[in-house]
């Protein structure tokens, strides 16, 4: 049953009172952590459904994989010969394995490669797919190769042929309809012809992307990431960006141009990165989704846990050599210029080049992720901040404070991040529900003289309702503190089902699906229902005795809305008082958002303001947004 809203206390604030009550607070405070983790960039948000598609996976990646892993040789209807892994004369340095299909004998089918995908293609009726690959005719004549794709038991959905004449590496691009729905599809590859035929960057894409980008994100995962309004988004990581060793961190220089030409990288978490999902696409996405770019960069340090470290708390950590310094600070500038700079910059053509001749608007670049505070931490991020600082005083560097709420990383992180007058520090912190109600006032004790928070990474370890009524009552503190919190984003973001190295994450999603969380609904409600003003004491309560209660008000300068959040983590009914007498005339119904344990989802209704205190269902929490008159 709904309750009466609340009651409109008669409240003696002066003008002069009700102006101190307020105060502005960031713009950017609820935003994304997007990080390749639990196959949430291949195989998941980069909408690529063929996996391994240039051949590059080894051994070291993950257990067991090799060139041909997600792949199987296909001889079809007598044809025989044999198929080998090749890096003679590969398409590009870059990309060095190619597969050559030799063909004895072509049979009445011809012979080829399968892929499965990962885990099996998702294809839907009536909806068309773009295929490509790379063919170099080594031997023979010219041949036609078709591309099919089918049940795992052999009927074709839709197929395509290409007549392969070049004798050099050449691309062939065609789009398939496909007539039937099939979750677990496969592509077939079939030359028919005798000779030898080179293969590589073998790629199939939905046409329907999110905002139909080519090379883009699957739709409904990039449509699920934009319902959360992100006001930024950081990327690509995590302790993926940091790297396990020197030469497995992060360079955004590989991610970058044509897709042949990237550097494919073993995944700090056991699996394999294309970087078909690169700097530009992420620039690009963040720009769909209206969020503000956060790439993150290695602090010239690789991750503490380089080569397992993890069980023993992390000494693996190596820097950067002091010769190569130069080049690595180089290249976080080139950055800036390859999002900001104009396009006649060599790194503003590089942009232009790839389709976006008007600039990114970069404002941030964090260096460092949750590192060890090293004094060879500290001689790197030190160098990079100076120059970064001076070449580019408009650019927000974010510093980090190690990976725990406290601690020797934590005390040292902010020693040096004071030191160099740094002006925002990433905080990251995994705790239970319990340490998200009790430190709801960590904030309101931080020095507003000093660095501004990232909390960069945070998560209460579950996906229960409890885990998310705690965090929302955590960020109301953190709308209570946007005068010194001036960026906080949930972690991880999304992770495939049956392939998360990482719990809890926001959203899990299959191949087919996108399964939110309860904590996604919570940060949606935050995020779509940001301000620039806090006004304090507007709900109040006995914080003393109901320390599960937590309450914020904000005001969206731009529409006139008034929003309040009221959250109870206790497990019984709960009053509030809400106080609205010093914002004037509101218009008679406001929007009512509840979430509770029972549906799990949000359930919004528009309410007439009735007078009376307000009670709050146990574990509940609502947004009421009120409007002007
Ligand atoms: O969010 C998952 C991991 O947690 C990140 O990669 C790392 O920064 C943190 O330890």
């Amino acid at each position: 049953m709904q309750r009466p809203l609340f009651t409109f206390i008669i409240a003696l604030y002066s003008t002069a009172t009700f102006a101190q009550r307020q105060k502005a607070i960031s713009p950017d405070l609820f935003g994304i952590f997007f990080e390749d983790i639990s196959y949430a960039a291949d195989g998941g948000l980069y909408a690529e459904l063929i996996q391994n598609r240039s051949f590059e996976y080894t051994g070291s990646d993950h257990r067991g994989w090799n060139p041909m892993t997600a792949w199987e040789y296909t001889p079809k209807g007598f044809a025989y010969g044999k198929i080998s892994v090749e890096t003679k004369s590969p398409l590009n340095e870059n990309n060095p394995h190619y597969v050559v299909l030799d063909i004895q004998d072509a049979g009445q089918e011809g012979l080829g490669l399968t892929n499965y995908g990962f885990n099996g293609i998702s294809v839907k009726e009536g909806e068309q797919y773009d295929v490509s690959f790379f063919a170099n005719r080594l031997a023979g004549n010219a041949m036609p190769v078709t591309v099919s794709l089918r049940s795992k038991k052999g009927d074709i959905y839709g197929e395509t042929t290409f007549d392969i004449k070049d004798k050099n590496w050449q691309k062939y691009a065609a789009s398939i309809t496909v007539n039937k729905s099939d979750d677990s599809a496969c592509v077939v590859i079939i030359a028919k012809g005798i000779g030898e035929l080179a293969l590589d960057q073998v790629s199939l894409f939905p046409k329907k992307t999110f905002k139909d980008r080519p090379n883009g994100m699957r739709a409904d995962l990039g449509q699920a990431i934009a319902d959360l309004h992100p006001k930024f988004m950081r990327f690509p990581g995590g302790c993926l960006v940091h790297g396990d060793g020197i030469a497995n961190i992060y360079n955004w220089k590989n991610t970058i141009g044509p897709l042949e030409a990237r550097v494919d990288q073993r995944n700090i978490w056991n699996y394999h990165q294309s970087m078909g999902l690169g700097y530009f696409e992420y620039f690009r996405f963040c720009e769909d989704i209206g969020a503000k770019p956060v790439p993150i960069l290695a602090a010239a340090v690789s991750c503490q846990n380089s080569g397992g470290t993890w069980a023993i708390g992390g000494t693996g950590q190596k820097g950067i050599p002091m010769q190569d310094m130069q080049a690595y600070i180089q290249d976080v500038l080139d950055l800036i210029e390859f999002a900001n700079g104009p396009v006649t910059s060599a790194w503003g053509a590089r942009r232009a080049a790839a389709g976006h001749p008007e600039p990114f608007h970069l404002e941030y670049v964090g260096i460092g992720n949750e590192d060890k505070m090293t004094p060879g931490f500290e001689e790197r991020f030190t160098m990079i901040y100076n120059v970064v600082k001076a070449k580019h005083p408009e650019i927000t560097v974010i510093g980090t404070a190690g990976p725990f709420s406290e601690g020797e990383d934590y005390e040292k992180g902010w020693e040096i991040v004071n030191k160099l007058k740094v002006p925002v520090v990433d905080e990251h912190y995994y705790n239970d529900p319990e340490w998200f109600l009790k430190n709801n006032l960590r904030y309101d004790k931080y020095d507003r003289k000093k660095a501004k928070v990232y909390v960069g990474e945070y998560a209460s370890k579950g996906n229960r309702f409890i885990n998310a009524i705690s965090e929302a009552a955590y960020m109301t503190s953190l709308e209570r503190n946007g005068d010194v919190v001036h960026m906080a984003s949930y972690a991880p973001l999304l992770a495939k089902k049956g392939n998360t190295n990482w719990n809890p994450d926001l959203i899990y999603f299959d191949n087919t699906g996108v399964y939110p969380t309860v904590n996604y609904y919570v940060q949606q409600l935050f995020s779509a229902n940001t301000g620039d003003v806090y006004i304090s004491d507007v709900v109040t309560f006995d914080r003393k005795k109901d320390s599960t209660l937590a309450a914020s008000c904000v005001k969206d300068t731009k529409t006139g809305d008034i929003i309040v959040k009221i959250v109870n983590a206790g497990g019984t009914d709960a009053k509030v008082n809400v106080n609205l007498k010093a914002f004037g005339a509101l218009q008679s119904k406001a929007n009512v958002t509840i979430l509770k344990e029972d549906r799990g989802v949000p359930v919004s209704i528009e309410t007439a303001l009735t007078k009376g205190s307000m009670t709050l269902d146990a574990l509940s929490m609502q947004v009421i947004r009120f409007h002007r008159k």
